[in-house]
């Protein structure tokens, strides 16, 4: 049964609902259970091969009316058990949540430098990941520890090789990092109302003053992104808040505070797609009624100013030492793999190779990365340990040395189980890449005739079909 939405908070809502019978679409709306949406992967799945995926499923998929790659999925059940899910074929997010990156898109597509200063789970570093260019550098920002696991893993899962993670409190990335990014996405914490649909507790209790404190970290955050937006840059902020002190007041007390150095973008243009949520001022104020999505609100700013000239992020003073010689050797021998085709540059830390990001010199001395590029290999005793990180990134490059194997087979494997396929000549020892359907699974190891399953405890999943 739905939650009851308290009548306080309908109160003040209520102005901004629209005209006659908006409230009653409203409530209506926000007791039904949310469409289930994804977005699909271009990283991993070709237009070609989501056609053949939709076939195989059998789905009926609705295209979202503001974004190519997002699809209401109509009739199945639990997409996110399925083997395509655990390969990153596509990415489960509420439609609403998908704005924010499209509008950064939109804005700036040729964006290098790249900030998502609150960014746990990852739905909209993902998105952005899957758009920007492939010399651009994605530093994704979260504060909690746990949360932030999530987001690499959801990083590690749909293949993408051009983001960094740091741990900081984002209000103080602004003065560690001044007019670094091209664009910076403040998608910031807040009180959460617009999830009503899908969370039957986000109204409980609800008060107008539970907003102070969320209202004061909402303005600090966005100080620190302003200071930390280059000239000519873009800056985004949403919330999934309906209220207007977390949105529409909270924009006006920024702007007032920076009358001369931001310029509103305005988003009837940039997203038209989306007319009927257009505010006066040019903001998008999304309620669930007005396209059958969760509640969101999204505002854009570019910084006056000259955009600085960005042709350049290599990562100049990068090493190439002997060990990333042997190991770039290794790959090319044993997968027809050319490692230094990567974009980015290669560094070995703590016994690891690492691919970082072009760029990432740039903020990796002054920020202190909770995890840098993505693991390549461990070096031990002489020998490179690939990881599984690796293997999903870039596994369906290999050439050689790779196995495909069954739908029950994957998924034996994924549940962390051994493999003993009917192969003859195997190299005793030597790492063997598993793929379904030319899709990574993972590394496993060649002994005493079978294959030892070499994905990690955090690779392992319980319940694929
Ligand atoms: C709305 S959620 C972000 C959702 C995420 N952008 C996504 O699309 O998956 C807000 C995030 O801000 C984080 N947060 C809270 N306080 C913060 C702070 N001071 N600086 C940066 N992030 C903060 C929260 O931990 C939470 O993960």
């Amino acid at each position: 049964m739905a939650a009851k939405i308290p009548e306080k908070f309908l109160d003040h809502i209520r102005p901004f609902l629209g005209g006659t019978g908006a409230v009653e679409e409203f409530v209506e709306t926000a007791q039904r259970p949310l469409p289930i949406t994804l977005r699909r992967n271009p990283k991993k799945l070709t237009k070609e091969s989501w056609a053949q995926l939709v076939q195989e499923q059998n789905w009926t998929l609705e295209t979202l009316p503001f974004l190519a790659e997002g699809f209401t999925l109509i009739g199945a059940k639990n997409p996110g058990t399925l083997l395509e899910h655990r390969l990153g074929f596509f990415y489960l997010q509420e439609a609403a949540s998908m704005i924010p990156a499209e509008v950064l898109r939109r804005l700036n597509p040729k964006a290098t430098l790249i900030l998502d200063l609150c960014a746990a789970p990852g739905s909209k570093t993902t998105q952005i990941a899957s758009f920007a260019m492939e010399n651009s550098l994605i530093v994704a920002n979260e504060p909690s520890a746990s949360r932030l696991q999530v987001l690499v893993a959801n990083l590690v899962r749909l293949g993408h090789s051009n983001c960094v993670v740091a741990q900081q409190d984002g209000r103080e990335i602004g003065k560690l990092l001044p007019e670094a990014f091209d664009a910076i996405l403040v998608d910031a914490p807040c009180s959460g109302e617009g999830t009503l649909r899908k969370d039957r507790q986000a109204l409980r209790g609800w008060n107008p003053k539970r907003f102070r404190k969320i209202t004061k970290t909402q303005q600090e955050l966005l100080e620190s992104a302003l200071q930390s937006l280059a000239p000519g840059g873009v800056l985004i902020y949403s919330t999934c808040a309906l209220s207007p002190e977390e949105n529409q007041l909270a924009i006006a007390n920024f702007v007032h505070r920076h009358p001369h150095e931001l310029l509103t973008c305005d988003l009837g243009e940039t997203i038209p797609e989306l007319s009927k949520s257009v505010t006066q001022d040019g903001y998008l104020w999304v309620s669930p009624h007005h396209y059958d999505t969760g509640g969101f609100f999204v505002a854009a700013f570019k910084k006056a100013g000259q955009a600085p000239n960005r042709n350049d992020l290599s990562n100049a003073g990068s090493e190439v030492s002997s060990p990333l010689i042997s190991l770039q050797q290794t790959l090319k021998q044993n997968f027809d793999f050319e490692l230094s085709q990567c974009p980015g540059s290669l560094e070995v830390r703590d016994g690891k190779v690492i691919l970082n990001p072009p760029g990432f010199l740039r903020v990796a001395r002054t920020l202190g990365l909770n995890r840098r590029g993505l693991r390549i290999a461990t070096l031990s005793e002489g020998e490179a340990l690939l990881h599984q990180e690796f293997a999903l990134a870039f596994g369906a490059s290999f050439r050689r040395n790779f196995l495909e194997v069954s739908r029950d087979e994957a998924r034996h494997f994924l549940y962390g189980g051994e493999l003993n396929p009917s192969i003859e000549k195997m190299q005793i020892g030597k790492q063997i890449l598993l793929r379904y359907q030319g899709h990574p699974l993972g590394f496993a190891r060649w002994e005493n005739g079978r294959f030892r399953n070499l994905l990690g405890p955090s690779f392992v999943q319980q319940s694929v079909r």
